[in-house]
């Protein structure tokens, strides 16, 4: 009997195994839940993304289309609750960073250039999945991100990231592809060819974001 027991308990344990990230409701995959700041430092692998402004349908899949990796790199900054962020992107074989300030407020990561994200429910154990709703000048942006330590998730995690879409109704998510490979930290490879956004104004108040994505 107690054989019996020990079997059913270590078949039970590997079955959870594999059902790391259970898929579960959309109230509790959209419910806010507690950030701690010292749980955001380090390195994040950007897995998937999912852009919304009205009016600009196919801008998931633009994204998809141009962006190839991306990680960034969080580090507490000298002041009580705030963040440095170096985020380095690869583009069409190009390296891009954006360095920026955020601070938390209220339990929600506000941003020097952007908009307030807060972090969203997920069953990945070393994920981040962050969530923007914002009115920046006449738009209305929304954004869902999928970060994680690892450079690949499950397939069961993207899925239930894919149901996060769904519920915010956002357009299904770009997913990244880490074989593409990863654009260095510059401070660490001074040799490689990077472009600095940081110190364009990429969020002005009265942007029409329409306008700018489809005049550049
Ligand atoms: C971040 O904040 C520090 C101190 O407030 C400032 O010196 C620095 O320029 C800021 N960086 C960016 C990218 O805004
Ligand atoms: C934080 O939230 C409280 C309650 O919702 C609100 O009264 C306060 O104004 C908020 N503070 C900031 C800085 O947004
Ligand atoms: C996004 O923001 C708009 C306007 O502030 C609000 O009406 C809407 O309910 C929000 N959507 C979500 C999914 O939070
Ligand atoms: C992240 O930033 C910290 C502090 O600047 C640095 O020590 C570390 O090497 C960086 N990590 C990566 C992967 O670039
Ligand atoms: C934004 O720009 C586009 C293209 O010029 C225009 O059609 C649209 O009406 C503008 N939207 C707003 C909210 O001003």
């Amino acid at each position: 009997m107690m054989e019996f027991v020990h079997v059913a308990v270590a078949v039970l344990g590997l079955l959870s195994l594999g059902h790391s990230a259970p898929v579960t409701s959309c109230e509790n995959l959209i419910q806010p839940r507690e950030i701690h700041g010292n749980q955001l430092v380090g390195k994040w692998t950007q897995i998937a993304v999912s852009l919304a402004i009205p009016g600009f349908n196919m801008l998931t899949k633009t994204v998809e289309k141009v962006v190839e990796t991306a990680w960034m790199n969080i580090t507490a900054a000298n002041e009580a609750n705030t963040f440095d962020i170096l985020y380095v992107q690869k583009t069409r074989d190009m390296c891009f960073t954006l360095k920026a300030n955020m601070t938390l407020v209220n339990n929600s990561m506000v941003h020097n250039y952007q908009y307030p994200t807060v972090l969203l429910n997920t069953g990945c154990p070393d994920c981040l999945v962050m969530y923007s709703n914002n009115t920046i000048g006449r738009t209305t942006f929304k954004a869902l991100h999928l970060l994680s330590r690892r450079v690949k998730v499950s397939a069961a995690e993207l899925e239930e990231f894919t149901k996060q879409t769904e519920c915010l109704n956002l357009e299904s998510p770009a997913i990244l592809d880490s074989e593409k490979g990863f654009c260095p930290d510059p401070a660490l490879a001074p040799g490689t060819k990077t472009t600095d956004l940081s110190l364009s104004n990429i969020m002005p108040d009265d942007l029409n974001l329409s306008e700018k994505l489809f005049t550049e």
